[in-house]
């Protein structure tokens, strides 16, 4: 890996020490070159023989979802694009015809936890499993699953604290009780290899502009085969059904596709530019950018906790994401960025310093985030 080369791709290095990108990620110039494109073809009409504008987007989205298929071990039509994760969470969730009785299963600090209408109406019961020093434990969380059980959520990577589910055993817990296991990788995808095929995930909802380098405003859903007759589509419009004369006529070719949740137009600038994204992180290799980060948070693991803070991502966590506790964290992260470092400052659970290097990230600059840290608290 060329760092110094990656680097330059990347405008916002020259002014800022950039370690915060469980929050937003940065994104290279290859990116922006994607938003761009679209961008000129609209304006110049840039099209040719009997591709229309919109022809144009549409192929540009399915070649995107072989894509994004690839790129977590699923088919291409177990991938449905949305506008963020909890759309995606929120079409699993209203797709299942729940029955009273039933319950779901999820960490009480999940991004989107599984606490909606749709279950409250159904009369489904929410069972949180409460964190224990910072770790939820697979094992644990067996305790509160049953034959009930419908659904477990997980995140791949806790935003709080970067603690990490081993997918696999979530996934065969929940399969061992007729449960489905669905995952919210936003914290995980761009930096940790996943692959939804070996673990036996269910659903996978994922919105790219954290690691993934990609746009706000796109994401999408997994939705492993045999899963997809179990889930209705919860909204309709063109894309989805077609209406002639005064009736419903057979939806559209592929409803045993994840394309039967795109109901209608989405953000293909957006498109555009995730196609860029992966290219980016394709040509580097996941592999490659995983031992890298976990590197890196390793090392800022370690200095962090000489600092002689408590630390609030338990110790040995391989994850891209360290946090360590910090009464004033929304003032200190203030002041850190007023010297152009950029951390998150979280007053929840007594106050905590979230730092989430990514592989452009070096080691100078996880000790200049330190020595900052060390004289604005001193
Ligand atoms: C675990 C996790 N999921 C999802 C999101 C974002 O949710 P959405 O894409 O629905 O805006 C975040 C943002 O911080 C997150 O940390």
């Amino acid at each position: 890996m060329d760092i110094g080369k990656i680097r330059a791709d990347f405008p916002a290095l020259k002014e800022w020490t950039y370690l915060d990108n469980s929050f937003v990620g940065l994104i290279p110039r290859q990116v922006k070159e994607g938003y761009d494109e679209f961008i000129d073809e609209w304006v110049n009409l840039d099209i040719k023989g009997d591709r229309t504008i919109l022809s144009g987007w549409l192929g540009k989205t399915n070649k995107l979802r072989g894509m994004v298929a690839d790129f977590v071990g699923a088919m291409p039509h177990e991938i449905a694009f949305t506008m963020c994760t909890g759309a995606g969470i929120n079409v699993v969730v209203n797709g299942i015809s729940w029955e009273k009785g039933d319950n779901v299963v999820f960490p009480e600090w999940e991004h989107n936890p599984l606490d909606t209408t749709t279950l409250r109406r159904n009369g489904v019961e929410i069972r949180a499993l409460k964190a224990k020093d910072g770790r939820t434990e697979v094992a644990d969380l067996e305790k509160i699953v049953d034959d009930n059980t419908r659904l477990i959520e997980v995140s791949q990577v806790s935003y709080v604290n970067g603690f990490r589910f081993d997918l696999k055993e979530v996934a065969d817990i929940a399969h061992e009780h007729g449960a489905r296991v669905l995952v919210d990788a936003t914290q995980a995808l761009g930096v940790l290899v996943t692959d939804v095929g070996k673990d036996g995930v269910d659903f996978l909802s994922a919105a790219p502009y954290k690691y993934l380098m990609g746009p706000a405003g796109l994401a999408f859903l997994y939705v492993k085969e045999d899963a997809l007759s179990e889930l209705e589509p919860d909204r309709i419009g063109w894309k989805n059904q077609i209406w002639e004369g005064d009736r419903a006529e057979e939806p559209p070719e592929d409803n045993e596709s994840a394309e039967k949740f795109e109901y209608g137009t989405i953000h293909f600038q957006g498109v555009y530019a995730l196609e860029k994204s992966l290219e980016y992180i394709n040509g580097i290799g996941m592999e490659a950018i995983e031992k890298r980060v976990l590197e890196l948070s390793g090392y800022l693991w370690n200095e962090a906790h000489d600092l002689g803070n408590e630390m609030y991502t338990p110790e040995g966590t391989k994850s891209p994401i360290v946090s360590f506790f910090e009464p004033n964290a929304s003032e200190v992260a203030s002041k850190l960025m007023a010297e152009k470092v950029k951390v998150t400052g979280r007053e929840a659970h007594g106050g905590h310093i979230r730092a989430s290097p990514h592989f452009y990230n070096t080691k100078a600059e996880i000790d200049r985030l330190i020595e900052r840290y060390r004289d604005i608290v001193s």
